[in-house]
């Protein structure tokens, strides 16, 4: 497919987007939402010892640009998780790789994540964090997939409710490539299976 609606469209990215089905969200579609993320999340915080923690590696990016949206000071930490999976389906088996390094005793958790999908990686990691004894332990998800049977997790905030489709980009991976994609697309079925 051709590529559009990114700033870098002259750069040789066309040989990843080529095996994309369809981009989903542009880097513009997605740096406008994170930006709204960021005000809601300065507002709803304002007063608040607040601490951002990405999950390696799917948030990084998401990370990086939504802890500059947010207007209030806070940290920002990091915690690692190894989902297990087959091919592009779902996660089998969920192993903590690294733990935060912050003190979260009384302090206001916000969990990044890049996509809720089975909901599997996020009940561990909460079930990790919430021994760290914080004030509040909430989730920022900037996709969540429209799936029936899963972990219930509420989220209070979500980027993008998107279709139960494999996409990558702005992070997300299949077989550690696409992270550096600027947008968000769905990969052709025929690249993993
Ligand atoms: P979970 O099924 O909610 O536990 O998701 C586990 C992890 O699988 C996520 O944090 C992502 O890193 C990865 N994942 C789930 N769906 C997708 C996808 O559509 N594209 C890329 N990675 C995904
Ligand atoms: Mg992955």
């Amino acid at each position: 497919m051709t590529s559009f609606g990114n700033s870098l469209n002259h750069l040789p990215l066309a040989s990843m987007d080529d095996d994309l089905s369809s981009v989903l969200l542009t880097e513009g579609q997605i740096a406008e939402r994170v930006a709204e993320l960021g005000r809601r999340i300065s507002a709803d915080y304002a007063g608040r010892d607040l601490v951002l923690i990405g999950v390696l590696k799917g948030s990084l990016i998401f990370l990086s640009d939504l802890t500059r949206r947010v207007t209030i000071p806070h940290s920002i930490d990091l915690v690692g998780a190894q989902s297990y999976m087959s091919g592009a389906s779902t996660a089998e088996r969920v192993d903590v790789t690294k733990d935060i390094d912050l003190d979260l005793r009384g302090r206001h958790a916000l969990l990044i994540e890049d996509i809720y999908d089975t909901g599997g990686t996020m009940r561990v990691i909460l079930d990790m964090l919430r021994m760290h004894q914080p004030a509040t332990l909430e989730v920022c998800s900037l996709l969540s997939k429209k799936k029936r049977d899963r972990e219930g997790v509420d989220l209070k905030y979500v980027g993008f409710e998107i279709e139960d489709v494999f996409v990558v980009g702005y992070g997300l991976d299949y077989k550690e490539r696409y992270r550096n994609l600027p947008h968000i697309g769905v990969l052709s079925p025929e690249i993993y299976t």
